[in-house]
């Protein structure tokens, strides 16, 4: 990937010129006049009493017998245990809003033309609508469950059939409701068909991949990617690989973006991680073990993983489970990747 403009370059971002990959333009540096996800504290000093919406460490009991047998009985299996609800769009989507609203932070500029990975895209929908809307060069999208990535390759055919083939406007929503064409076409009619892949067709929907597999345990495809979407996946990532998990996950997006690639993290909350802790014995576990908080990933991305500077985007007015939600965005140097 080309380098993000001298003028546009993350250092002079950070002494104040306004980022073009954001459409919210936030001031890291900015205190008690700044909106309220940018004055969070992302200190690494866990003495202090946090206050960060990442969350603080909330008291660990030793589990009673009776909490450890009941651990054992879910340890099997549980739906939700990565993260992998079904319908998560469809409930993740505000009355009357059409679409995710992420998407009014991620600007164009981090996809149009690029080499864009999704991790943990779930069952596909904002892969697809940033792919319409935005026209990567080319988006994987990839999942732990592959039933989710089943459903992920049946919306994108779904969204090819429904949406307006003579417009560039794109109608579909991050639910996949408001459309062009009603679905009961497709039902009756079948998917419009594709052309096939031997005549290397570009654009939508060609431009879209989808794949099953524990991103963490993939090879590493070193220098591949322009943009790395880390959405609402390290709380998961965290409960099922711990501390050590964490940080690989990190150094791995690291590796596998180009020089001058950006790194979009949406961290989870640490107080929304023992919500989670008697999914199986082996989450409690990990869960017990973590010292490694959410409020210390930004400074390990800068310093551990040496991304040369760092934004945080969001919105204060928006908030999931009372909680207000923001993105990390990580630069990489524009020459090297090497760590
Ligand atoms: C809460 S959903 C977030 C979906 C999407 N990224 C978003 O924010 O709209 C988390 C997703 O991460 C997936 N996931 C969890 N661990 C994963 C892993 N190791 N590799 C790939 N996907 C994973 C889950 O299956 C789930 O679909």
């Amino acid at each position: 990937m080309s380098a993000p403009a001298e003028s546009t370059s993350p250092e002079k971002q950070e002494s104040g010129v306004a980022n073009p990959y954001l459409k919210y333009q936030g001031d890291s540096n900015a205190a008690d006049s700044a909106p309220r996800h940018q004055r969070i504290q992302l200190s690494s000093d866990r003495s202090k009493e946090p206050q960060s919406v990442l969350g603080k460490r909330p008291s660990t009991a030793a589990g009673s017998a009776s909490q450890s047998s009941k651990h054992q009985q879910r340890e099997k299996f549980h739906p939700n245990v990565y993260g992998n609800y079904k319908a998560y769009y469809s409930s993740r989507r505000d009355k009357g809003q059409k679409d995710d609203p992420r998407m009014n932070v991620l600007d164009s500029s981090l996809i149009t033309d690029k080499t864009v990975l999704d991790i943990g895209c779930n069952s596909g929908n904002l892969t697809i609508v940033l792919a319409m809307k935005y026209k990567p060069a080319h988006v994987v999208g990839i999942d732990i469950d592959p039933n989710l990535i089943h459903s992920a390759r049946t919306h994108l055919k779904l969204a090819y059939s429904l949406r307006n083939p003579d417009s560039d406007e794109v109608d579909l929503d991050i639910g996949f409701k408001y459309h062009y064409f009603p679905h009961s076409m497709s039902t009756m009619f079948g998917f419009l068909p594709t052309l096939p892949a031997r005549s290397s067709p570009k654009g939508f929907p060609y431009n879209v991949e989808f794949k099953a597999d524990d991103w963490l345990k993939t090879p590493t495809e070193k220098e591949t990617y322009d943009t790395i979407l880390a959405l609402s996946i390290t709380k998961w990532i965290h409960l099922h690989n711990g501390d050590e998990g964490m940080k690989e996950f990190f150094h791995k997006a690291y590796q596998s973006l180009k020089p001058g690639g950006i790194f979009v993290v949406e961290p989870q909350a640490y107080e929304s991680y023992a919500r989670r802790r008697r999914d199986s014995e082996h989450i409690k576990a990990m869960y017990d073990s973590i010292k490694f908080l959410p409020d210390q990933f930004k400074d390990f991305l800068l310093n551990d993983v040496h991304f040369a500077s760092y934004e945080i985007a969001g919105d204060s007015e928006n908030e999931q489970n009372g909680m207000a939600w923001f993105l990390l965005l990580f630069w990489l140097n524009a020459y090297s990747n090497c760590s």
